[in-house]
């Protein structure tokens, strides 16, 4: 059977972009998780200054790119001491997490499936479909926004898999996992968890945590500048943990041809080795979901602020509209706002819609005041 694609998800949101446009002063575009604020200067000069553009760059990455991660892991997250050997860059990370299945299918040909968090990011199922794997979901546990019900994993689906991915804090939900225990699930069933923590130094409720708090045997963390830094168009991530692991990821992949560009890489190591950018960029987040959940709770949909992440995951009050798609498009009617309809991530996230909150205040105030015209009763 030929291989189909579905459509790519946003590319779904184009009637609501038309719609939210038609509004005096343009669309609010809080659909996607791509950031608008400025980037660190350090790292923009060490673009233009590195002197790396000549020459093929290090696959694994430069050994200054593995120190400022290894040190940067150590630091934020407490940990004892990760070697930079035990630590490698990725092209941005979606690419990884799209690659992961079809690597690991190399080190464990008889295994094909994908275990991933039912509502989520959707590269981790496209990921499996890329390799010809099964994608199977696994659900969050009753009640809990984050994580992983490891319970209602069926043995003979933890027998066929090759990963098990997990996203704390998660996007869309901004729910927090139990890391350790999935660590556990994993050592004990023979599964790799790798441990997107993408979002972690957004984490509000409590300190940033990574897996590697929890050892790195079985266990890879994944991490981005996209979202900490705003270098999304840099395209920097790295992964580290099990010594394994990403000893065979790093050689497959520079087989592969998988290299950061020699500025970019310089880029990273300016933006790993400053905190005070993502404190600031800390700050403009917790304003910006604070406001917006303020604004929708007026306008009629009240929303929880997430444990982590900037996105916010607005439940579709049932009395008002039959699914997420009708509340995104009265959103983008009357406030001229882009949001995503929960189902992009997955079937269970079809009764919320998820609001990144990554515009400026200036542009989420005229989305206020245009939804405060609007009265719904
Ligand atoms: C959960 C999650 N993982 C990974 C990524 C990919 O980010 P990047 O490829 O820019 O590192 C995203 C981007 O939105 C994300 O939300």
């Amino acid at each position: 059977m030929t291989f189909r694609l579905p459509p790519y998800p946003y590319d779904r949101l184009a009637g609501l972009a038309k719609v939210a446009g038609a509004h005096e002063g343009g669309m609010v575009d809080c659909s996607i998780g791509t950031p608008y604020d400025p980037p660190l200067p350090a790292a923009v000069q060490a673009l233009a200054s590195s002197n790396t553009e000549r020459g093929y760059p290090a696959s694994a990455g430069s050994p200054q790119l593995r120190q400022a991660a290894a040190a940067w892991l150590t630091r934020r997250f407490g940990l004892a001491d990760v070697a930079p050997s035990a630590v490698a860059a990725c092209v941005g990370t979606k690419e990884l997490v799209a690659s992961v299945p079809h690597v690991l299918r190399l080190r464990e040909p008889a295994r094909d499936t994908v275990l991933y968090p039912a509502v989520s990011y959707p590269t981790y199922a496209m990921g499996a479909e890329l390799a010809g794997c099964r994608a199977v979901p696994v659900p969050a546990a009753p009640g809990r926004l984050g994580g992983l019900d490891l319970g209602t994993i069926d043995p003979a689906d933890a027998a066929r898999a090759l990963v098990l991915w997990s996203n704390s804090p998660s996007n869309p939900t901004g729910g927090l996992g139990d890391l350790g225990a999935e660590a556990t699930w994993g050592r004990a069933h023979g599964v790799p968890v790798f441990s997107d923590e993408c979002y972690a130094e957004f984490t509000w409720d409590g300190p940033p945590r990574s897996v590697l708090q929890h050892g790195s045997d079985g266990v890879v963390a994944v991490h981005s500048l996209s979202k900490r830094s705003n270098l999304a168009g840099v395209r920097v991530g790295f992964y580290a943990g099990d010594p394994e692991l990403v000893e065979f990821l790093r050689a497959v992949r520079q087989h592969a041809g998988l290299m950061v560009p020699g500025p970019a890489q310089a880029a990273g190591v300016a933006a790993l080795s400053d905190d005070a950018h993502v404190e600031a960029q800390r700050a403009r987040y917790r304003e910006r979901l604070a406001y917006l959940a303020g604004v929708l709770g007026a306008y009629g949909c009240p929303v929880a602020l997430p444990e982590g992440g900037f996105y916010l995951w607005v439940p579709v009050p049932s009395d008002r509209w039959p699914d997420a798609w009708v509340m995104a498009e009265a959103l983008a009617t009357d406030g001229g706002l882009l949001v995503s309809p929960g189902d992009l991530y997955g079937d269970d996230g079809a009764g919320d819609v998820r609001v990144a909150v990554v515009q400026p205040m200036d542009r989420l105030a005229l989305v206020g005041e245009r939804l405060a015209r609007v009265r719904h009763g």
